[in-house]
């Protein structure tokens, strides 16, 4: 009896102190979906790790990652615009570390890995845009915009849904996108029309373009991937590409500072960059360029070589004194002050 009873003991001690015993904290930025599919699909054939994930927008993961800092709840986080992961790789958040994978991945998959100091790497990518709904527009007589400054037209006022860029990784990367273009204050101007005809700033970066497409709005302002997944899932979504040029998002995976389940996070790591892992997003109805040299582009994917990109400063945007000031300026000058 006495000798179970320390056996017992012995195995909660065990399951309680060993941290690293089979178990993965992952937080997770792309579509929920997707998300669940890669959990499914990594625990069949790691049988041994249980993934404990939590999908969170891009800003949020970064907020959450930084508040536990000093005790480190968080072992990996996968997908999300690529900003929020080089502030997180900047503070001094996330590890080093350099996957057997790099080799097998695009060079601007390895460029976002290098200027970070191999703290974060590129997973997939995609080019910003628009969704609207065709149906509401020929209903309601509008006109389909075609340039971010057709954002303005009064006729669009309350049919256009974007994020909030201080949760969504897709509203922030807009910001950073028109300031790119017009110059900040030129930016910030424009924003301020905009909010003229925005219903609604969502938590999440792809609920406006879900909106869009159940018709609670005309227009959400999202990744054209996501506008893609709505279209393909047979809603009546057109995709819109400015005709000023457009930013577009790395997203990116990071290992957290102080995991306490590291060699688990790196065998998710090494796993998730693999290129039949890459190839099971489009199944989840996620239409991302992989970051895979031998993953295949899905069809349905926006051809980057066809869309007017600009040249996005990551090392600038990514970091923390350029994303905490634009941030800190969009709610003093549009978040705070709701359209009428
Ligand atoms: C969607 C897109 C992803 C993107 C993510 C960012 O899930 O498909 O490509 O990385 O949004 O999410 P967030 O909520 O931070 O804008």
């Amino acid at each position: 009896m006495k000798k179970l009873a320390i056996a017992l003991l012995g195995t909660t001690a065990l399951s309680a102190g060993v941290a690293t015993a089979g178990e993965l904290n992952l937080i997770c930025s792309a579509d929920v979906v997707i998300c669940e599919r890669l959990v499914t699909e990594f625990e069949a054939r790691h049988s041994d790790i249980d993934v404990n994930m939590v999908r969170l927008s891009s800003g949020e993961a970064y907020a959450k990652i930084r508040a536990e800092s000093r005790n480190p709840q968080t072992d990996l986080w996968w997908g999300g615009t690529g900003d929020p992961h080089l502030q997180a790789a900047h503070d001094g958040l996330t590890m080093e570390y350099k996957s057997p994978m790099l080799d097998e991945l695009q060079p601007w998959a390895v460029k976002q890995a290098e200027v970070s100091g191999w703290h974060t790497v590129g997973v997939y990518s995609g080019a910003l845009g628009w969704g609207y709904n065709t149906e509401i527009f020929k209903e309601k007589g509008l006109t389909p915009p075609k340039c971010w400054a057709d954002l303005l037209d009064p006729a669009l006022k309350g049919e256009i849904e974007i994020a909030d860029p201080n949760s969504s990784g897709t509203a922030y990367t807009t910001l950073a996108t028109l300031v790119q273009i017009m110059g900040e204050d030129e930016a910030f101007e424009f924003l301020g029309k905009l909010n003229e005809n925005v219903a609604q700033y969502t938590k999440s970066g792809s609920a406006p373009v879900k909106a869009a497409a159940r018709g609670e709005t005309g227009l959400g302002i999202v990744f054209q991937h996501d506008a893609v997944a709505q279209a393909v899932a047979g809603f009546p979504i057109a995709v819109g590409s400015p005709c000023e040029g457009t930013g577009y998002e790395i997203g990116s995976m990071s290992l957290v500072e102080g995991a306490q389940n590291v060699e688990e996070a790196k065998t998710f790591y090494d796993w998730v960059l693999r290129p039949e892992v890459q190839g099971v997003m489009p199944e989840a109805g996620s239409f991302q360029i992989p970051s895979n040299k031998n993953a295949k582009a899905p069809k349905e994917a926006p051809d980057l070589s066809t869309i007017k990109l600009i040249d996005y400063d990551f090392a600038v945007y990514g970091s923390s004194e350029k994303r905490k000031a634009l941030l800190a300026r969009w709610d003093a000058e549009i978040g705070g002050k709701p359209a009428e």
